[in-house]
């Protein structure tokens, strides 16, 4: 049985005040929370702040990116090392948005993720088709690619320690979610490609969670579908009732 895993992306939102004042809240909620893992991913300025809201909580830390080298000559970069110090167990790696906007391939994100799993960082790695590749039938050449790529030569233990996040370029922020059954063909699709990079365990194993315009009215059927496992929130995630319903949707499922 898979425990389902619900992370906030805070996105590029939340002075440190804000931050902390959000984090509080969905602590009141979620202090305790022991059926589903929930992880917050709040701005790298708004880490540490976090962080000491829900230290001694169920609730985890996580960032929005990294860079692959553990420390080093890159200006501007957070290394994975700095993301430990400030007890981050979480990484998304690969959002759609790093690969849009920041040019990240598949090939850096694999780097990415490996060099998270050395540090003992756990990456969420997104992945997900465009709307035109979809039009064009190409949903699950393309996630399948994605995930061979994205996930490559991570060896079992590393596979056990990633989430996948399967996101569909085309519902997130915009209001369209994949229906349930959408997702859960593409999410079927990954655990297949798994198993042929790696084994049925692993396969079997990895959580894949679903991300895309995730609300407290669409969350239960989405995470009722027997091969996602919990959810990656945006937009939802920035509203501590919303978020905090989203996560009971997923304890009943769990
Ligand atoms: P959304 O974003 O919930 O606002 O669609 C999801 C994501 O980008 O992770």
């Amino acid at each position: 049985m898979r425990k389902p895993i619900v992370a906030g992306n805070w996105k590029m939102n939340k002075t440190v005040a804000e931050a902390i004042d959000l984090a509080e809240s969905i602590k009141r909620d979620l202090a305790a929370c022991q059926k589903v893992d929930v992880v917050l991913c709040p701005p790298f300025t708004a880490l540490s702040a976090v962080g000491n809201v829900i230290s001694g909580t169920q609730i985890d830390l996580g960032a929005q990116n990294m860079h692959w080298e553990k420390s080093g000559a890159y200006t501007g970069e957070i290394s994975p090392e700095m993301l430990r110090d400030l007890f981050c167990h979480y990484v998304i790696l690969g959002h759609s948005e790093r690969r849009q906007y920041f040019g990240e391939t598949d090939e850096i994100v694999n780097r990415k993720a490996k060099t998270a799993l050395a540090l003992n960082l756990h990456p969420i790695v997104c992945v997900g088709e465009t709307l035109e590749e979809r039009k064009a039938g190409r949903t699950n050449e393309v996630v399948e690619k994605q995930v061979r790529g994205s996930l490559a030569d991570f060896g079992a233990r590393g596979w056990l320690e990633s989430i996948i996040a399967y996101e569909p370029v085309w519902a997130i922020g915009t209001g369209l979610t994949a229906s349930p059954a959408q997702a859960q063909e593409v999410h079927a699709l990954i655990r297949s490609v798994l198993q042929d990079i790696s084994d049925e365990h692993v396969a079997k194993s990895v959580r894949i969670q679903y991300g895309g315009s995730v609300k407290p009215g669409n969350a239960a059927e989405l995470f009722g579908q027997p091969d996602i496992d919990g959810g990656l929130i945006g937009g939802a995630a920035l509203d501590a009732s919303s978020f905090i319903d989203i996560v009971l949707a997923a304890q009943e499922t769990a």
